[in-house]
């Protein structure tokens, strides 16, 4: 980092680089690419965290793709899962006989995209797979892994990237580790 933006004081270090993000979304274009040679697949952006990593994700893969959108919210405001997953927006086309690969920010619980997977199986997608950012092995409360993982990293708040606290730090340009400074202050 160069210069000192407003949101990088309130960020206690960086976990995954700009740099590492952009080399590992690279990879993960490339690997894609060649498990999906010669298909088109539905690439599928679960708002809102999932939104920096799915254009990158989409800008690395020499395939086509269709792209669609789906909001689901299972945190709301608090930083620990609530286990219930709401679908506030869904997608807009039929998935029936395609393949689809959901791009997500963070697996940790694993109960967002397990209850999203079995949703959308039901619709028989020729095939349904994961690529997730970031992965949180250690907070597991289910079966599920990603097909495609950036990073695993340790069981920290982290924001950037993407990924949000109160719905602030999406933009930073890298993953780091959140102030605890930050979440207790008083909300405003
Ligand atoms: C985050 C993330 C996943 C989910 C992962 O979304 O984008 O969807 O939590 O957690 P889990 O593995 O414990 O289920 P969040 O609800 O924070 O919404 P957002 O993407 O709009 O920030």
């Amino acid at each position: 980092m160069t210069k000192q933006g407003l949101m990088d004081g309130d960020i206690d270090h960086i976990l995954v680089s700009e740099e590492q993000i952009r080399a590992r979304v690279k990879e993960l274009g490339e690997q894609i690419s060649r498990d999906y040679a010669g298909e088109e697949i539905v690439l599928l952006c679960i708002l809102k965290g999932a939104c920096v990593f799915f254009t990158d994700l989409a800008r690395a893969l020499d395939l086509h793709i269709k792209m669609e959108f789906m909001a689901i919210s299972s945190y709301g405001n608090s930083r620990e899962t609530s286990g219930v997953v709401r679908i506030n927006k869904d997608m807009d086309m039929s998935i029936t006989g395609r393949h689809v690969l959901i791009a997500e920010d963070i697996m940790d619980s694993g109960l967002t995209l397990s209850h999203l997977k079995k949703l959308l199986s039901a619709r028989n997608p020729a095939s349904l797979k994961v690529a997730c950012l970031l992965d949180k092995p250690s907070r597991r409360e289910c079966d599920i892994t990603p097909d495609y993982t950036g990073f695993e990293i340790p069981n920290e708040f982290v924001v950037g990237y993407g990924l949000d606290y109160m719905g602030r730090y999406r933009n930073l340009p890298y993953v780091g580790v959140l102030r605890p400074v930050v979440y207790n202050r008083p909300k405003d």
